[in-house]
């Protein structure tokens, strides 16, 4: 999704906006810009649609000058992705780089259009100049030009001006989608997440909903809606925690799946102290009648898992949905309930606004979430880190099983919260979870594998993932994984409904992948096997070495996953899944870990 980045510096600052956008690249992009105010006061932009490195040319051909600039990466919603269309949009004296969805730019379009001010673009960004310009023209300093242009603004923003004329000036503002103001000494920067800004400044300064700020290089002037100047805290980050390096790896994804064993056992030493399960106050399950577990895509996924294990461990109610559908459904919450708001980056527009619909409703909300400051992590009664660290391939895989991770805790301890697991009960659970971290490495050794199987996979055009219980979401994110990363149309079904619908689709061009391990629901899945076999499908089975040797006759292949880690298989199950999804992607030669019109932080709905 898009990125912002806005710096007033002492230093030739076309360089650093480039590199600065390159650190947002993981968000998904498909065209940028810069625009610099050069020390005459001369504003001007450069824009180059698709990667970075065009835009980089660009400007060796065509250099921009000046310590002055804000620079962008868009996701296209309104406009195709031409130059004309890319960020910065400028109008006579001001250029505005913008993350987000302005709901009423077409009213405000056909209004500058009266007033006989012609557009440039399809997009809605565009207005924001033509107004804020339209004011600088009729006299209005910027400043006050910019604020009578956010006034009239509906929908979901962060924004960055820049104006002619002004070497030391930058307003910013933000209403839905998240920007952080970085405190430079003598400098002072802007952009959509710390991690743009980890090479200039680790202090920071996160606006809040509603917020604007007036940036000069001494420092930020920060109001709030009401227009009432207002202090926000400076926050220390963890420079170390936002590097971005491949570690040796071909791509990202490749090392974010591989750093799983160790990730994992960070979450499990954060929360698991002994035989206790150490959860901040506030998180007894005792009186809780019903749970929420609300996200998007993956994380979403994530929650599907753990409703298996909130419902058969803790016996608790647990409704899930995708945070899309839940915001605008009005669903009835009981006052005794909680809401799970599950979410790696934490800024996924309808996870938060789910959560700020929930908020007025229940008992409790929890945010599950990779980055601690992020807004879900901040508008939540309770944040819990899911300790994935950054995780830069849009497709998810690490913060995923982490995910999973802090569920199946949160499960356990509403199962012995309510007293349906005594402590020793407790103490075998958790001694499952502890296999994990160990299990997930022999798993990983199941890449190579799954590199000779995307050679079958590569070819198809259609494939088909089943499961059953907890196993069946795993199966769905299987699916989402390979339509994300290799384009390939993949379904997830529940191995039960195969019947109802997708065995029509069998024939002997349909992989047929199913996650069976040897458990009490292992010879029904055999049987649907049987029903895909009789049709000439060819089955990729995942079991345990148990059910490789009982149910693997007639199979196209087999993957031998680990035994053990009881209810928690699902983890284990998740590697198999991005390592199919990932080597067919090298082998069809996709942008793994940037899949095209796909972002990592979705921050419009
Ligand atoms: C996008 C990403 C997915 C992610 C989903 C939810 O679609 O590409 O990988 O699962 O958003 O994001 P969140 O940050 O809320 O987990």
């Amino acid at each position: 999704m898009c990125g912002i980045i806005g710096i007033l510096g002492n230093h030739e600052v076309s360089p650093q906006l480039v590199d600065a956008l390159r650190r947002l690249e993981y968000r998904g992009y498909d065209s940028a810009g810069v625009a610099t105010v050069d020390d005459r006061g001369r504003l001007d932009r450069r824009r180059a649609v698709g990667k970075l490195v065009n835009l980089s040319d660009r400007l060796v051909h065509e250099p921009l000058r000046g310590h002055a600039g804000i620079g962008h990466t868009r996701w296209a919603t309104h406009g195709a992705a031409t130059e004309a269309n890319a960020h910065p949009h400028r109008h006579g004296r001001v250029a505005v780089v913008h993350n987000g969805i302005i709901e009423n730019f077409r009213e405000l379009r056909d209004e500058l259009i009266a007033a006989g001010i012609r557009p440039q673009s399809q997009t809605d960004t565009e207005t924001v100049a033509l107004l804020t310009g339209q004011h600088m023209d009729a006299g209005l300093p910027p400043v006050e030009a910019a604020r009578t242009a956010l006034a009239r603004l509906q929908g979901a923003f962060a924004l960055a001006f820049l104006f002619e004329g002004e070497t030391d000036l930058m307003v910013v503002a933000r209403k839905g989608s998240p920007l952080a103001i970085g405190h430079g000494d003598g400098e002072m920067f802007v952009g959509s997440d710390a991690v743009a800004l980890a090479p200039f400044t680790d202090r920071i300064t996160y606006l809040e909903d509603g917020d604007h700020a007036v940036l000069t290089r001494a420092g930020a002037l920060i109001y709030d809606r009401d227009g009432h100047q207002v202090g926000r805290p400076q926050n220390r980050i963890d420079v170390g925690a936002t590097a971005i390096d491949k570690g040796g790896y071909r791509h990202f994804m490749a090392k974010e799946i591989a750093e799983q064993p160790v990730v994992i056992g960070d979450v499990l030493n954060h929360y698991i102290k002994g035989d206790r399960i150490v959860l901040p106050e506030g998180l007894d399950f005792t009186s809780v009648d019903r749970i929420s577990l609300v996200g998007c895509g993956t994380a979403h996924l994530a929650g599907h898992v753990a409703k298996y294990w909130f419902e058969q461990l803790a016996g608790l109610p647990c409704d899930i949905d995708v945070a899309s559908e839940f915001r605008y459904r009005e669903p009835p919450l009981s006052p005794e309930s909680w809401f799970i708001a599950i979410s790696q980056s934490g800024e996924t527009a309808d996870t938060l606004a789910a959560l700020d619909y929930a908020r007025a409703h229940v008992a409790r909300t929890v945010g599950l979430v990779n980055v601690g400051t992020s807004a879900i992590a901040r508008d939540a009664d309770i944040a819990l880190p899911t300790l994935a660290g950054i995780e830069v391939s849009v497709a998810s895989s690490k913060a995923f099983t982490c995910q999973l991770t802090v569920l199946a805790i949160l499960a356990l301890k509403a199962a012995h919260d309510r007293g349906r697991l005594d402590d020793a009960a407790l103490a075998g659970h958790l001694a499952d979870l502890r296999s994990i971290p160990g299990l997930l490495q022999q798993a990983l050794n199941l890449s190579e594998d799954c590199r000779a199987l995307s050679e079958w996979l590569s070819q198809a055009q259609d494939v088909l993932y089943l499961g059953r219980g907890a196993l069946f979401p795993v199966a769905l994110e299987g699916a989402l994984k390979l339509k994300e990363l290799s384009y390939i149309h993949a379904e997830g079904y529940a191995s039960g409904e195969l019947k109802h619908g997708p065995i029509a689709l069998i024939d002997r061009d349909v992989p047929v992948i199913v996650l069976a391990p040897h458990d009490g629901l292992f010879d029904k899945t055999i049987s649907n096997m049987q029903e895909v076999m009789a049709r000439h499908g060819q089955i990729l089975l995942l079991s345990d070495p148990e059910g490789i040797a009982s149910g693997s006759d007639g199979v196209h292949a087999t993957l031998r996953m680990p035994a053990g880690g009881g209810l928690f298989q699902p983890i284990l199950y998740a590697i198999p899944m991005q390592y199919l999804a990932y080597h067919t992607a090298v082998a069809k030669g996709t942008d793994v870990d940037q899949p095209r019109n796909l972002a990592k932080s979705v921050t419009v709905e």
